[in-house]
């Protein structure tokens, strides 16, 4: 048996200006993982169970486009294996889909490493960072490879598109709450919308994601060097410019605005927005009475997670 596990991720910084290639900064979440199970079985055929997704299929009964179908074909194929041989594969996870916690790329990370260590094909990061960036096409459209980058290296990174990676050092442990609105919204859609709004005006929206880009360059810094405190009012503005952009919902608002009257420093909505997931800053001791509040607000479940 091969086993895999692969973390997922929140955008502290960033988010949607990403995909225009400005700066933003993620770090992986490790209370929540997809994991994958390979063996090989006795009866021929690559078969497939999903059960988050009440997938149970043989591979050739998936459409090629699906994205678990084509992390397998695309692996085989470029590992030449001939013929396919006979496998169970077992795909669990923890991360809420379409929650903006990279659920999809955390999937395709983990099918990748099992799947290639079991057939003895061996992949450095940068290959299963690459290959995962093409599969999350299939899932976003026009991705900026932000998801795939932290996932893959399952540390803090500054990432800008096209560039070389970056991670950064955490100068002192922070906590942040994430409350989930029960929402799920595909990425796909809101980075859509977005791309609608610029086409209609680039200056216009080429100046917003500039602000946005101004806020990372400085939230790394501050965290670089340990001024945490300086951090909330980062995130908060962060948050206002996702509003000016049409990617937050009354539902995030609701929770952002809750953790804030609960003393969080700052909060926001992270990654695509519309629904899915928010976080918020918080001293470690009220990081549980964050958590009850945005219960009480209407969140479905709260992850607390230190960034260090
Ligand atoms: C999704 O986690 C983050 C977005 O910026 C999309 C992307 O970067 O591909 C919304």
């Amino acid at each position: 048996m091969t086993t895999s596990s692969a973390p997922g991720k929140i955008i502290l910084f960033g988010e949607h200006a990403v995909v225009y290639g400005r700066p933003a900064l993620a770090v992986p979440v490790t209370q929540v993982h997809a994991d994958v199970e390979v063996t090989d079985a006795d009866s021929a055929g690559i078969w497939i169970q999903a059960p988050d997704i009440h997938l149970h299929a043989e591979l050739n009964t998936l459409p090629s486009d699906h994205p678990i179908a084509a992390v397998i074909h695309n692996l085989f194929f470029l590992s030449r294996v001939s013929p396919f041989p006979s496998l169970n594969i077992k795909i669990t996870s923890t991360i809420p889909v379409a929650s903006g916690l990279g659920s999809g790329a955390a999937v395709t990370i983990a099918l990748t490493r099992a799947l290639s260590t079991h057939i003895n094909y061996s992949m450095i990061d940068e290959q299963i960072n690459a290959f995962t960036y093409e599969i999350e096409k299939l899932h976003h459209g026009t991705p900026s490879g932000i998801d795939n980058t932290v996932i893959t290296y399952a540390k803090p990174v500054y990432f800008v598109k096209g560039q070389a990676i970056e991670t950064f050092q955490v100068a002192k442990p922070f906590t942040i709450v994430i409350g989930n609105t029960g929402i799920s919204a595909p990425t796909k859609e809101s980075v859509g919308d977005v791309r609608k709004l610029w086409e209609a005006d680039k200056t216009k929206w080429g100046n917003v994601f500039d602000e946005v880009a101004d806020i990372s360059f400085s939230a790394r810094r501050v965290i670089e060097e340990g001024w945490t405190k300086m951090l909330g009012a980062l995130i908060d503005e962060n948050h206002a410019l996702l509003q000016e952009m049409t990617v937050s919902s009354p539902e995030l608002d609701r929770l952002v605005e809750a953790a804030r009257n609960a003393g969080a420093r700052g909060a926001k909505l992270s990654g695509g927005g519309r629904g899915g997931n928010m976080i918020a800053l918080v001293e470690s001791d009220q990081a549980e009475a964050v958590a009850s509040t945005l219960m009480e607000a209407g969140a479905k479940n709260t992850i607390i997670t230190q960034v260090s």
